[in-house]
């Protein structure tokens, strides 16, 4: 099979980096104790075959590689503030891993079919991938920011209440609500909105080895919103009348939610207004994979609008009538 050969000297350089960057790391009480972990902690090393494994399951073809970004062409404040960005992104991704994990392990429970759990089994690999992508942008792009705010790595979490047990009868009903609302909200919204958030990132990027990153994330994409709206078809006919109501009733502030954490506080009617666009990156102004405020909100209004409620509306849940029921949650 495809087990890709390390080389003793290429495994050493990479171990004695990580091991390098771990033991840079400050330490809470100035002993051993460390602190809060940093999210690049995610690119420590482990052992040779487990590096073998993940990169021959994980890594494709041309992969990003880190020492090809030239830090010195940049300024040093332009570099941490696309490292903040990289930074969180890292964190978005490993918490894609943390909560399509727990799907799975989820619907293993309610004994759902093949072609359910290995299409997301792909996804969870894929966002593993997107988590290395974005924790090595970041170091590579702000190496200083080890050990500091802009790389914290709190414990990942998710918006939805933990998953139910199968009815004591057997039935998945409970299963199949609660993953209605989980896929609605990280995929059908969440991976929805990652499609053109990427392809944004790739067209405003001006340094080849960001291009690159945002390519790699961006190919995955369209099929984790496929998977998404593929599953919910599933589901759907498999929900009673009173699990459709209570899927519909978490719309609003689901929406409300996604809406505070991407348009941060932008709203549509200043976007019509603004006439904000996303042009190709000029190489005299350097972008290294950060859009602006505006420009993820005109995002996030344009996907909802053209994709995520009509999609919704399809499939039988009142997308309009959420879409109006989320203004009274966005302020609170
Ligand atoms: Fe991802
Ligand atoms: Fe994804």
């Amino acid at each position: 099979m495809a087990t890709e050969q390390i080389s003793a000297t290429d495994e050493a350089a990479v171990r004695r980096r990580a091991e390098g960057r771990a033991a840079a790391r400050p330490s809470a009480s100035g002993g051993s104790t460390p602190t809060a972990p940093s999210v690049t902690s995610l690119l420590d090393a482990t052992t040779a075959r487990l590096r073998s494994m993940h990169k021959s399951q994980v890594h494709r073809a041309p992969w990003p590689e880190p020492s090809s970004f030239d830090a010195s062409a940049y300024p040093a404040a332009l570099r941490r503030s696309a490292a903040v960005q990289w930074a969180g992104r890292a964190r978005n991704e490993h918490g894609s891993v943390h909560q399509f994990s727990q799907l799975l392990h989820t619907f293993t429970r309610a004994r759902v079919p093949v072609h359910i759990m290995g299409a997301l089994s792909r996804l969870i690999t894929d966002e593993v991938r997107h988590a290395e992508l974005c924790a090595a942008a970041a170091l590579a792009l702000h190496p200083e920011g080890e050990g500091t705010e802009a790389f914290r790595f709190p414990l990942p979490g998710a918006p939805w209440q933990p998953p139910p047990a199968p009815e004591p009868d057997g039935s998945a009903e409970a299963i199949y609500r609660w993953a209605a609302d989980v896929i609605i909200t990280a995929c059908c919204i969440g991976e929805t909105l990652s499609r053109p958030m990427l392809t944004a990132v790739e067209t405003v990027a001006t340094d080849p080895y960001i291009e690159g990153v945002a390519a790699q994330i961006l190919r995955d994409e369209h099929l984790h919103a496929t998977f998404g709206w593929e599953a919910l078809a599933w589901l759907v006919p498999r929900l009673d009348e009173d699990s459709k109501a209570w899927v519909k009733a978490q719309l609003p502030r689901r929406f409300a939610g996604f809406e505070r954490s991407t348009a941060r506080g932008v709203r549509v009617e200043h976007i019509a207004e603004q006439g904000i666009t996303i042009e190709p990156g000029d190489p005299a102004s350097p972008n290294l994979g950060t859009l602006s405020k505006p420009q993820y909100a005109v995002i996030y209004f344009a996907t909802f609008e053209a994709e995520i409620l009509p999609k919704l509306q399809e499939l039988g849940f009142d997308a309009g009538w959420a879409w109006g029921a989320r203004l009274p949650l966005l302020d609170g």
